[in-house]
Parts: C-alpha cells; structure tokens; sequence
C-alpha cells in the first residue's frame, strides 16, 4: 500500500513540474527570437516619411524590445526645404534641438538600436542630442540608416565618435525614400520584403539572430 502511494505522489509530483515548466514556457514572448533574447533591447529611431521606421518596425519584429520613436519639443517645419535649411544651420552652428521623447532607466538596456536617416549627408541633429543626452557606456550600439539615394555618408562614423565608450556594431544602410523629388514611404510592398530579408542577413552577420545553416557551412 505504503509503495503505491509513493509511486502515485512522484507522478503527481512529475506531472506538476511538467505542467508548469509548460507555462513557463508559454510566458515567455513570442517576439524576439534572437540569440540576444535574454538581454534588453531598445530600439530608437527617428523618421519623417517613416522610411526609417520600417527598418525598425522590422528589426523589432526579429529581435523584441522596447521600440521608441525619438521626437523633438520643437518640430521641424512641414515644408521639405525649410527643413533642409534648418538642418544644414544647425550642423554648421552644433545645435542639438531639446527631445520630448524620454527613456525610462536608460541603463537598463545591454544593445541599443538607433535608427536614423541620412540628413545633409550627416546624422540628423535629433539623433546627435539623443546620443549626447544618454550616455550608453558599456553598451552595444546599433546603428542603422535609410537614404535618399547617397548612402549614410557620415552618419556610422559620428555614432562612434559620439560612443566613445560603447561597443558599436557594424551598422545597416539601405534606400527609401526621397522627399525632395515626391517619394516618401518607398520601404513598402515588394520593397519591405527586400528590406526583410537583408535586416535579416545583417541581424545574423552582427549575432544578433542565430546563424542560418547555409551561414555555417
Ligand atoms: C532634411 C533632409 C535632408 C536629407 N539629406 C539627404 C542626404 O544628404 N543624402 C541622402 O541620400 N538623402 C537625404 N535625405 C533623404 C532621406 O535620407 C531619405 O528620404 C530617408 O529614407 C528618409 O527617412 P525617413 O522616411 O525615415 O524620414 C534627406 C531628407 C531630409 C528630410
């Protein structure tokens, strides 16, 4: 009697572990699914014709976190070319326009996305504030970019300079859109799915996606 009852507490006993090693499991977020699943991420990004926010839209999809859309106090004007001047007066005089969007305990994050257009050939003054405003010492910076056409020209080489004590990955540059010649949103249909798989590639190449097999071999 005394073996019986034994036996049926260690399969109680099993059948409890099992069920809630299985709602664990379940907890556990559906995105993300990167090598870097356990670590936190954080995504920012600035965008006007929100070309750049499909890249982040993607890149979230791939590897989870927090995604955050960097905003200014003061926006910059409607009119394309009134930006375009704004822009080259506050490269030439160091200007960092003053940011609405606030970070919540910043140092909680271990990789760090920013997503940027290229603007006046240079990273925007937007995402220049933001950098100059948390200091992500210690941790992985990401950079990725879209452009009208002229690549990121200087945009990679200020986020090291303005990182000087984080990690800064290899960064991604692709085309979207180009306002000054009517095409906003161009990273959609056909072109988002291109866009996927070479965020994809990239994510992979940097480690922060598992490598595919063909990779390996
Ligand atoms: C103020 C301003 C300046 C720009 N300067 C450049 C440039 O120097 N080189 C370039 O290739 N594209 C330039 N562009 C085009 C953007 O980089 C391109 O359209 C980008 O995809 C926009 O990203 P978004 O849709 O996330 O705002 C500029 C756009 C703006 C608004």
């Amino acid at each position: 009697m005394m073996r019986r009852i034994d036996f049926l507490s260690m399969i109680a006993f099993v059948a409890v572990c099992f069920l809630s090693g299985a709602a664990w499991s379940q907890q556990r977020p559906a995105k993300g699914q990167g090598l870097r699943a356990e670590k936190k991420i954080l995504i920012v990004y600035l965008s006007r014709t929100n070309n750049t926010k499909a890249v982040a839209d993607i890149i979230h999809e791939k590897v989870g976190g927090i995604l955050v859309a960097l905003e200014l106090q003061t926006p910059y004007p409607a009119d394309y070319h009134a930006t375009v001047q704004q822009v080259v007066r506050e490269n030439e005089t160091g200007y960092l326009p003053p940011l609405k969007t606030v970070i919540d305990g910043p140092d909680q994050y271990d990789f760090v996305f920013v997503g940027f257009p290229t603007w006046d050939m240079k990273l925007p003054p937007p995402m220049k504030s933001f950098l100059h405003h948390y200091s992500f010492r210690g941790k992985t910076i990401i950079p990725f970019n879209t452009n009208g056409g002229y690549g990121p020209g200087s945009t990679f080489q200020t986020v090291r300079e303005l990182c000087p004590q984080s990690t800064v990955l290899q960064g991604f540059s692709t085309r979207g859109g180009s306002e000054r010649d009517g095409q906003l949103l161009a990273i959609k249909d056909g072109t988002a799915e291109e866009v996927r798989t070479e965020v994809d590639k990239w994510l992979r190449t940097i480690g922060m996606l598992k490598l595919s097999v063909s990779q390996l071999q």
